[in-house]
């Protein structure tokens, strides 16, 4: 069941939405740095390294349940480390300080900084495994897209029940081999895609605004960890999502086994994979549909954030001049 505090000043401390916009601030800032530097590991870790600061500096006894990867294979940020100053709300964190490496080494569109944070207990503990995902914005009745409906049914629901014909519906797919079919069954159906290179949880969010974004839509599969990022960003803004861990090998069963996951096939809604109190914040590190990336002046940067809390659904936007520039 979905706890949803009735009280938006229950939950966690509303001053920790306003903390975390620093904490991807300085990530992003980080990052961008090295942007179209055709170099992902060297942004990825100044990112890391960035956030980790950051995070550390926050009033709160943290434990990071979606990070880096397993402990052997992140020294920074990794599954189960703890963060935060060890005082305050316990609270378990999903992160990505650089969500779309190859993006950002490329500088093209929609690489983010991105955090969220529940109260303990409540993000789903994925394996760095695939997921399957279907995602749509705000304003439709729940139900309306099905991750075990064939793509046709979906879009065509979602056309009927937006009021338009499917021609003007867009999805949004990782270009990728394993996409072939999907993105065969989609256009056969008349609807357009957007195939995207990487960034999947800004695909999801790009269908919250599909005025502003010309998505959608989200289909196909992409990193689980990504998954919940994303789920957790739509508990904020609202639409729904549903996601299916790709659990083909016996490794892989077995680390999910490890992670508590018993049913290998279940259907995860949204809120199984976020739920509780959210607090989710996102900055650009390369110019997108959403957000502005991270903008390097003579004497100041400038950083644009989505900063959002479940329990009020209050979505901030924070366009940010930092003219302390030591501190970056
Ligand atoms: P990174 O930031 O780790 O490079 O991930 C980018 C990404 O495109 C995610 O957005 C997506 O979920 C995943 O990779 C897809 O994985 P793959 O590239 O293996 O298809």
């Amino acid at each position: 069941m979905t706890f949803m505090p009735k009280d938006p000043h229950a939950g966690l401390d509303r001053i920790l939405t306003l903390e975390l916009v620093r904490v991807t601030e300085r990530a992003a800032v980080a990052a961008a740095r090295l942007r179209g530097r055709g170099d992902e590991k060297a942004a990825d870790q100044a990112a890391v390294d960035a956030m980790r600061t950051e995070l550390n500096r926050l009033p709160i006894a943290g434990t990071v349940v979606i990070g880096e990867g397993e402990r052997d294979e992140a020294p920074m940020l990794y599954i189960g480390e703890e963060v935060g100053l060890g005082e305050g709300a316990e609270v378990d964190i999903a992160l990505d300080p650089l969500e779309g490496t190859t993006i950002c080494a490329k500088n093209l569109p929609n690489s983010l900084a991105v955090i969220a944070i529940a109260e303990r207990g409540s993000l789903l503990y994925a394996p760095d495994v695939y997921m399957e995902k279907i995602a749509v914005g705000p304003g439709y009745p729940e139900g309306i897209v099905d991750l075990d409906a064939p793509a046709t049914e979906n879009i065509e629901r979602l056309a009927k029940a937006k009021g338009t014909p499917v021609s003007e519906i867009t999805a949004c797919i990782l270009d990728r081999p394993r996409h072939a079919r999907l993105v065969e069954e989609v256009r056969a159906t008349g609807a357009a895609i957007r195939l995207i290179g990487d960034g999947d949880v800004a695909g999801v969010m790009h269908t919250t605004n599909p005025d502003e974004t010309g998505i959608d839509i989200y289909m196909g599969i992409g990193g689980a960890p990504e998954g919940v990022l994303a789920a957790a960003a739509l508990r904020c803004i609202g639409g729904q999502m549903q996601g299916r861990l790709q659990l083909n090998t016996e490794e892989k069963l077995a680390r999910a086994a490890k992670m508590g996951i018993s049913d290998p096939n279940k259907v995860y809604r949204m809120d199984e994979m976020a739920s509780g109190d959210v607090l989710f914040a996102a900055t650009g590190v390369t110019d997108g549909n959403l957000l502005s990336g991270v903008k390097f002046g003579r004497d100041s940067i400038q950083t644009h954030t989505i900063v959002m809390r479940s329990s009020s659904r209050t979505v901030r936007e924070i366009k940010a001049r930092h003219q302390d520039l030591d501190k970056f």
